[in-house]
């Protein structure tokens, strides 16, 4: 892939400014920009960065990793878009590990956080523009906390990686690594390895293989994580043998408890 690099110092979001490049393909200052696949916005820093739902993404101007990839994955069959999510938090995720001791786990919070000892290091933002059920372009929104060291406490749990491991790190140097991470990673689904796409994400989510206890509809209950669907739905076997699927947002995982099984 050639990937085209557009860096900002400030702007509002990188994913709604990769969006208006793709309906306008212009940027300012005179210079015509023909957005499209591989083009990458990279911003020190976001006004109002967006995270996922409803939630705003948090990161001190100049510290962390915060940019968009547009990607047109136009090879992937509408039931299997999910599999691109799967694909990128792969990416970001082996960029994070090799960023940190092997000592440190780092794993993948269903459906697309990045935790690192427990706590959030990368957060995946992607946006589809549809035709009919059909994917025209993906914006790929990612945020890895780099050299931030304090956080506002509001936040649940985030860490960064110089928090970790004391070091600072070349900031510009993550972006090359993480977009040879996508491409790798975007090769393996433009060559329809889905099932084992598939297989590295589910091995690598975070309290896969352990009793975690759940929270659904107000009530709690016991069972195992078995992977997650072509469409994104955690599969869970509960304690009584039955399968259930999740989607986003219906069941979260009770962490104290999960922390204190590790
Ligand atoms: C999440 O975990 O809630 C997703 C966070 C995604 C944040 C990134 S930072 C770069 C890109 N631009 C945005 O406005 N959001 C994404």
């Amino acid at each position: 892939m050639k990937f085209d690099f557009i860096y900002l110092d400030r702007v509002d979001s990188t994913n709604a400014y990769a969006q208006r490049l793709l309906k306008e393909s212009l940027a300012g200052e005179g210079t015509i920009i023909r957005a499209g696949e591989g083009t990458v916005v990279r911003a020190a820093d976001q006004a109002s960065g967006r995270g996922q739902g409803e939630n705003s993404w948090h990161s001190q101007a100049g510290m962390n990793l915060t940019f968009s990839l547009i990607l047109e994955p136009l090879f992937i069959p509408p039931e299997k878009l999910f599999s691109l999510n799967k694909a990128v938090a792969l990416a970001v995720l082996n960029t994070v590990r090799n960023a940190l001791p092997g000592d440190l786990p780092a794993s993948i919070k269903w459906p697309n956080d990045i935790y690192a000892a427990d706590h959030k290091i990368a957060g995946i933002l992607i946006e589809h523009t549809l035709i009919g059920s059909s994917v025209k372009n993906s914006i790929i929104g990612i945020g890895i906390n780099i050299n931030q060291l304090e956080f506002p406490a509001s936040l649940p749990n985030p860490v960064s990686l110089k928090q970790l491991t004391g070091n600072d790190y070349d900031i510009r140097e993550m972006l090359d690594k993480v977009c040879r991470n996508l491409e790798n990673e975007y090769s393996r689904l433009r060559n329809h390895e889905f099932q084992s796409i598939d297989a590295d994400y589910n091995s690598k989510l975070y309290g896969s293989g352990r009793d975690l206890e759940f929270t659904t509809g107000g009530s709690s209950f016991t069972g195992r994580i078995q992977g997650v669907d072509d469409i994104g739905r955690l599969c869970v076997l509960t304690a009584d043998g039955g399968l259930k699927m999740f989607n986003h947002g219906e069941i979260w995982i009770n962490e104290k408890l999960l922390k204190k099984s590790l």
